[in-house]
């Protein structure tokens, strides 16, 4: 069921909803020549800008990756909402009430009611911690020396041994047996009843970075299995892109977010004082995950458990960290301990000074490296060399390169000249690699000007950089189209630029505008994108009238050349053309 909002509303709600402001609590913006603010794009891994937003044009823009839009498609594509909940959204987020309550989206009201159910579970869980129920929980928690400031400050509760403590308090409070199985706070038996799904373990509910209740982990209290136990995909939850703590972390003053590996590490850094620690749940350290820490800092310190288990996992991190152009450090935790046992073994400012010596990735992974080999003997030598070799090569700074270089040297023996060489040869295959791969990429002028989208893709080239030019007039200058001109849509090559045309000349001649706001609802978001991107380019000519009436031109010829009539003569041509060849021989 989708529901049509006027425009005049959708007009309202992006103005409301400035987008530098809606975009810059995503993503850290900064201000650039031209009135255009950049940031690294939150919908792919980059290290340089190249998000744009346009105060404006209530607009962004990604030359990266082409998506585009307005504020609402903005709202879409970061919180994965469909158009009517992303309107939802913004209108909660300005305070305005969405007209025609009776469209009300249901996937919303459901996610509503899911994320409202996740609430009451968490308070609930976290009251029965001062009752009889919760008792065995407490002993746990002062047992781990957990303070009480932090089961406050991260919420912690009892999930209690029986099998319908929770669900019996939700039920009461109206939520319905299907909605407690859709959160994950209750399973269905095999007789169709449901049972709570967290027993008997201490819970940690799992808060976004707008505090909304997402899920929760349990730790078993005591011996069991799983020792932990996740929240699976709901409507509302998707682990591999949140972390646990980030509520908290993305809020502290260090510059930098310390990722481990278990909750009960973040609670422990916290109370210790660290509060920007952060960790995945319960799962590798996604890509997506990196990106919601670069959002909000600069710096990543992998403190895994010092176990082979945790350094292979902290060898993964590195790699998609630095996909994302976070900076990257690493800590090593002495005596196979994770960040939890050395606090609790060696105090706080143990810690602090662990996080003063970290790594760099390269040191790390050096260290890894060479763990590998044994080094009295000459083939691991060799070995170990040409590895570090691959490894520096990597380096863009000079000064490091000379630095481990000189490491690597002192380690093998080799002479740092003959591993710098090492590392020039290295570099220029990585370089020749690269531009074998542009060329395979580029090698075709009016294949790279294509979008990216299959989909879209032009059959005619030529015909459609003017069929874009005519969008583009239409958008930016509609006075111009005030009489529909002599362009039909039949007359365009591309089937999508054809239908935007239809789309926008019958609005532009209804005296419609032509905004990012209300033209949301009509385009999907990868059209989207292409109509921002023809926004982005800059008129050739000064004159529009003029542009308009040379795009129809070459619109109409290029047509011209496609007819059939068209074809058959060209075929026809050809044929005599070999013909004469033939007669020749
Ligand atoms: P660990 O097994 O290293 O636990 O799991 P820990 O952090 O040392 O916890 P304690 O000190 O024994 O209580 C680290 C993380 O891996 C996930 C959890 O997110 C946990 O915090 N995990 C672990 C699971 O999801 N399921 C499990 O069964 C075990
Ligand atoms: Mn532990």
């Amino acid at each position: 069921m989708t529901i049509a909002f006027s425009d005049i509303f959708l007009e309202e709600l992006a103005v409301r909803n400035d987008i530098v402001d809606v975009v810059g609590s995503y993503v850290s913006l900064t201000k650039k020549s031209g009135g255009n603010q950049f940031g690294l794009c939150p919908f792919h891994s980059e290290k340089t800008p190249s998000f744009s937003v346009s105060a404006d044009k209530q607009m962004y823009y990604c030359f990266g990756c082409h998506k585009g839009g307005g504020v609402i498609n903005f709202v879409m594509e970061i919180e994965s909402l469909p158009f009517p909940d992303a309107v939802h959204f913004l209108a909660r987020r300005a305070g305005i009430a969405v007209p025609d309550e009776g469209g009300y989206d249901e996937a919303m009201k459901r996610r509503e009611r899911l994320l409202g159910a996740n609430r009451e579970a968490a308070r609930f869980f976290r009251k029965l911690l001062s009752e009889p129920l919760g008792r065995e929980a407490i002993d746990y928690i002062n047992r781990r020396g957990i303070s009480t400031a932090m089961v406050r400050q991260f919420g912690l509760g009892a999930a209690p041994e029986g099998w319908n403590t929770l669900t019996d308090h939700m039920t009461r409070l109206g939520y319905t047996q299907d909605e407690l199985v859709a959160a994950g706070l209750a399973r269905r038996g095999k007789t169709g009843g449901i049972y709570d799904a967290f027993r008997g373990r201490l819970v940690f509910p799992v808060i976004d970075v707008r505090s909304n209740v997402l899920a929760f982990s349990g730790r078993i209290l005591g011996d069991g299995e799983p020792k932990y136990l996740n929240t699976s995909d709901t409507p509302v939850f998707n682990k591999s892109r949140n972390l646990y703590g980030i509520h908290l972390a993305r809020k502290s003053r260090a510059e930098y977010f310390l990722l481990v590996e278990g909750n009960i590490d973040v609670v422990s850094l916290h109370q210790a004082g660290f509060d920007s620690a952060v960790a995945p749940l319960g799962t590798a350290l996604t890509a997506d995950q990196a990106r919601l820490m670069h959002q909000y800092k600069q710096e990543a310190i992998i403190a895994f458990d010092a176990d082979s288990a945790g350094q292979r996992a902290a060898d993964r991190a590195i790699g998609i960290l630095e996909k994302t152009g976070i900076r990257v450090r690493v800590l090593r935790i002495p005596d196979g301990k994770d960040p939890d046992d050395f606090i609790k073994n060696h105090g706080p400012d143990a810690f602090h000074a662990l996080i003063q010596q970290r790594e760099t990735h390269i040191e790390f992974r050096l260290l890894s490296l060479r763990q590998k080999f044994d080094l009295d003997r000459d083939p691991e030598r060799v070995a170990y060399s040409q590895e570090a070799i691959a490894l520096l090569a990597g380096l863009e700074s000079e000064v490091e390169l000379e630095v481990y270089g000189r490491r690597v040297a002192e380690q093998t023996g080799v002479s740092l000249e003959s591993i710098k060489a090492g590392v020039k040869r290295q570099r220029e295959k990585n370089r020749n690699r690269a531009k074998r791969r542009m060329e395979k990429d580029g090698s075709r002028p009016a294949q790279s000007a294509q979008p990216k989208e299959r989909s879209l893709r032009y059959q005619n080239a030529y015909s459609a950089v003017a069929e874009e030019g005519v969008i583009r007039l239409i958008l930016t200058d509609p006075a111009l189209f005030q009489e529909p001109p002599p362009l039909t849509t039949e007359d365009f090559s591309s089937s999508f630029l054809g239908r935007a045309y239809g789309v926008l000349l019958e609005r532009t001649l209804a005296g419609k505008e032509n905004t990012a706001a209300t033209l949301a609802p009509l385009f999907p978001p990868e059209e989207m994108g292409r109509l921002m991107h023809l926004l982005n380019q800059p008129e050739s000519l000064p004159d529009s009238r003029q542009s308009l009436a040379d795009y129809i031109k070459k619109i109409q010829t290029e047509k011209l050349k496609q007819s059939p009539e068209d074809n058959l003569q060209q075929i026809y041509a050809k044929y005599k053309e070999q013909k004469g060849v033939d007669k020749d021989e």
